[in-house]
């Protein structure tokens, strides 16, 4: 990926942005909180976000899990995309990143629709799971890549017949090709390929995609 693919895909995405999503408030300022925070900038694209509502949408989600929270961009875009009475359950490991979210999901009028669980995914989901929190209509798993199988794992566990499992970031621009990387990131994604192979749970399928976050992608599984 040369700079200049990423200005054309930058600029592609804007073209498509402007005509189909447009700006707003509540998100804008999410993004503008969460780097004035000086948090990483890899919460998804605006047309990734609303990918993840229409997704919502489709299965008619009342009840969304999401593991890794960051400054709440995703969760935004899934909370107002949930039916009635939904609700997001958004893991984030980092207190200091829940507290920014929060105060964004506040901003954006959400709060009563977000429920922020501090804590690392593999010590919440459980809880979770123990306070009957599922089932998920929709899950998005967009946390540490190296525990990818273990949070795909439990997200199947949580869902019913005809829920979805989006898992952001899997190609590692195409490292997860190496097996001799010793990127701990690049191995959780090639040990979930390579349980995914064999998982008769689930449908599944990996998209790679190009835009203003560069090369990436994302599998989308749904619980047979
Ligand atoms: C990384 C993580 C993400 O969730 C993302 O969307 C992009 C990049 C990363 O860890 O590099
Ligand atoms: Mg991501």
């Amino acid at each position: 990926m040369t700079a200049d693919d990423l200005a054309l895909w930058t600029a592609v995405d804007a073209y498509f942005d402007d005509a189909l999503i447009g700006g707003d408030a509540a998100l804008e300022a999410t993004i503008a909180a969460t780097a004035a925070a000086g948090m990483p900038m890899i919460a998804v694209s605006p047309s990734q976000g609303k990918l993840l509502a229409l997704l919502c949408q489709t299965v008619s989600a009342r009840r969304v899990l999401e593991i890794g929270t960051l400054g709440g961009y995703s969760t935004i875009w899934m909370a107002r995309a949930l039916a009635p009475g939904g609700e997001v359950v958004t893991i984030e490991a980092a207190p200091t990143h829940a507290e920014v979210a929060r105060r964004n999901i506040a901003a954006a009028g959400l709060a009563n629709r977000v429920d922020i669980r501090i804590g690392a995914g593999l010590s919440v989901l459980p809880l979770i799971a123990s306070e009957a929190g599922g089932p998920f209509d929709l899950s998005f798993i967009d946390a540490d890549k190296a525990n990818i199988p273990g949070y795909f794992d439990w997200a199947v566990k949580l869902s019913r017949p005809g829920s979805l499992i989006v898992v952001d970031n899997v190609t590692r621009k195409g490292a997860i090709l190496r097996s001799d990387s010793g990127i701990a990131d690049v191995e959780g994604v090639r040990k979930f390929r390579d349980t995914l192979a064999t998982d008769t749970r689930v449908s599944a399928t990996a998209i790679q995609t190009v835009g203003v976050k560069g090369y990436d992608g994302f599998i989308l599984a749904r619980v047979n």
